[in-house]
């Protein structure tokens, strides 16, 4: 992958311009946007520049990312997390970043709202996780826990933190209610911007334009893209779907949008194999901590209990290193992948994981750190002000 080759791209944020560059702005802006004004987005990341690192010098060190989650053996201590939609940023879509990961040994969560079905999928990658919100109803899951079920998925991500979607403004801005809608009069206010990225354009023609969600079969066929907004209104988990999903799934379930420890324990009581500390890459509840600064409280009330997953931020493989030291058993990737998979679909996948692992060994190796398990409470320390308790 030559066009991707360092020193042009030598870090995320290398790759977040070249997908700034090769993608219209509404479909840019739906990827990287969040909710209101930002400001969770923001501090996800931001929280990350107030972690110090305290490292061991003088120690050989060739480390080893291995780790084991969820009953399934990785090769690196982080996931691809889900993204809706993925097929709007390259026709690729979620099989680019199925197969990224399963070209580095590690997972993919599949979002419901996934524009490729779960067999071709699955095809891609034998680590492969289901992203649940309760979209076309409970038959409609169901089908599609069966699917999963039958194709050796490894367990759900169950999504908490969508009750409603939250107010992305950039979307609202960008036309993307009536630029999905299937009028052209609608449309037409926000095509010339569209046009001026032609390959992107023809690309998405060629694919078919928004597909029907393969995913979300409902008794009258797959859910169109237009319809989703609607069906997500009424996706919402609630605790006693909760009951239902683990009588309806026969595996691990993880509990994704935990932002405090009393979710944190009732996710435990409710016998969840694990959380993912998320606040939704800030795109739902805008107002609320990065997730980084909630981590601490949460890891005191149920480290060891159950599996501590952490996502929301990560831009480095330093990144993954200080929320593992934290107390995270793992953490989950977003944008990091999405804007390579934006810029150069499977190779902009690649990269990007290229990209993080290479920060990751090395940041170890300057820590002092051998092994996963030894990214440890004493090779950091928190600024003052820091937690959100
Ligand atoms: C464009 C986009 C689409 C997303 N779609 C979903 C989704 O369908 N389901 C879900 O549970 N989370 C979804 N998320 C949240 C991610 O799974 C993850 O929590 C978040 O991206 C992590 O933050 P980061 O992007 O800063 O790494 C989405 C995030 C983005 C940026």
């Amino acid at each position: 992958m030559p066009r991707l080759a360092s020193p042009h791209v030598i870090n995320i944020a290398d790759l977040r311009a070249l997908a700034r560059k090769r993608l219209p702005n509404a479909a840019f802006d739906y990827l990287d946007g969040a909710a209101e004004d930002e400001v969770t987005a923001k501090d996800n990341i931001a929280a990350f520049s107030e972690v110090v690192f305290k490292p061991r010098q003088a120690v050989m060190t060739n480390p080893d990312l291995a780790t084991r989650l969820l009953g399934v053996d990785l090769a690196v201590p982080f996931l691809l997390s889900p993204i809706g939609y993925s097929r709007m940023l390259h026709p690729r879509g979620e099989l680019a970043g199925a197969g990224g990961a399963a070209r580095i040994g590690t997972g993919y969560i599949l979002s419901t709202i996934s524009g490729h079905p779960l067999e071709r999928v699955r095809e891609q990658n034998d680590k492969v996780f289901f992203q649940v919100y309760l979209m076309g109803g409970r038959e409609a899951t169901k089908r599609a826990f069966a699917r999963a079920k039958a194709l050796g998925y490894k367990g759900l991500f169950v999504t908490i933190d969508t009750a409603v979607a939250g107010m992305r403004e950039r979307d609202h801005r960008n036309g993307m209610g009536p630029l999905m809608a299937r009028a052209l009069l609608p449309k037409l206010r926000y095509l010339p911007e569209i046009m001026r990225h032609p390959r992107w354009l023809a690309r998405f023609l060629l694919d078919g334009g928004m597909p029907a969600l393969p995913n979300v079969v409902t008794d009258t066929g797959p859910l169109q893209a237009t319809d989703v907004g609607r069906a997500l209104e009424n996706a919402h988990v609630c605790w006693e779907d909760l009951k239902w999903i683990r009588e309806a799934w026969d595996g691990p379930v993880v509990i994704k949008g935990v932002m405090g420890p009393e979710d944190a324990l009732r996710a435990v009581d409710e016998g969840a194999d694990g959380i993912v500390v998320s606040n939704h890459a800030g795109r739902q509840l805008d107002g609320v901590a990065g997730s980084l600064r909630v981590l601490p409280a949460i890891v005191e009330k149920v480290k060891g209990k159950t599996s501590i997953i952490f996502d929301g931020g990560i831009r480095r493989g330093g990144d993954i290193a200080k929320a593992i030291c934290m107390g995270a058993d793992a953490c989950l990737v977003g944008r990091a992948y999405a804007y390579g998979m934006a810029a150069a679909g499977d190779a902009g996948v690649d990269r990007a994981l290229e990209i993080l692992i290479a920060d990751l060994k090395r940041t170890m190796k300057l820590l002092g750190a051998n092994t996963v398990k030894e990214l440890s409470p004493d090779l950091v320390h928190l600024k003052p002000g820091f937690r959100v308790d």
